[in-house]
């Protein structure tokens, strides 16, 4: 598990067209509803309803602790606690052991079933992988280290760095300057369209993993951006 707070020294230019593949976490590698699915049968018939507004809250909070500037910016953990108070309190869920258990398995996180074979694949291709994450730097330890594809992820950068959240542009500069590439020569990864488009900004050439067929969004479709039912086919999109 590389060390979130060490500087990252990438591995030296290959020559292709892309040196890095650089995943968003929370939605992309690690599965955000299987915090609720371990206590479904405790939250009952809402435990859906309640793990997708948990999320819609969670990035609802970090975006306006964004825009209203830094001095209200509190952490991603911060951020999901404050996100399911408030929904456990819009669905009558007020068992503070219940609520504090769907915290910790926030922490805990589950991968997808194909993610450590893509990861490994591309490591075979000596392709660095990079974490990009609204996370902090505990937060992602813990849940890739759970997971068990802490080892396979070379550098994990956390949006703590640049002290704001996804899409600020900071954000993806910093995957720039700590792995020392240009976006250019870099994959980005997402499940979140809106993360995907940020990135496109940015300069990455980006897949969009679409799990549900959603709807295109951003056109991302007619800027070319790829949209993959899983994460298996990434390492078909190196150059
Ligand atoms: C992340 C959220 C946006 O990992 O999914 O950054």
């Amino acid at each position: 598990m590389p060390d979130p707070s060490e500087p990252w020294r990438p591995l030296p230019p290959t020559g292709r067209e892309a040196d890095a593949v650089v995943f968003d976490a929370y939605g992309t590698l690690l599965d955000i509803h299987s915090a609720v699915a371990r206590h479904a049968e405790r939250l009952g018939p809402d435990a859906s309803a309640i793990s997708r507004e948990w999320r819609v809250k969670q990035l609802e909070y970090s975006w306006v602790r964004t825009l209203t500037g830094a001095a209200h910016h509190r952490d991603f953990m911060a951020c999901t606690r404050d996100a399911l108070h408030y929904v456990c309190a819009r669905h009558g869920v007020d068992d503070p052991a219940l609520i504090a258990d769907l915290l910790d398995a926030y922490r805990l996180l589950g991968t997808y079933a194909e993610v450590p074979a893509m990861l490994r694949a591309l490591r075979a291709r000596r392709v660095t992988t990079a974490v990009l994450s609204n996370g902090t730097p505990m937060m992602l330890a813990d849940a890739l280290g759970h997971a068990g594809i802490g080892t396979l992820i070379d550098a994990l950068l956390s949006v703590e760095a640049v002290g704001t959240f996804k899409p600020d542009p900071r954000v993806y500069a910093l995957a720039e300057k700590r792995l020392g590439l240009p976006a250019s020569r870099m994959i980005f990864v997402s499940a979140n369209p809106w993360d995907t488009q940020a990135a496109l900004a940015a300069g990455f050439r980006c897949l969009r993993v679409n799990r549900d067929g959603a709807p295109d969004e951003y056109g991302l479709a007619a800027a070319g951006v790829p949209s993959l039912p899983d994460l298996s086919s990434v390492p078909d999109h190196l150059p």
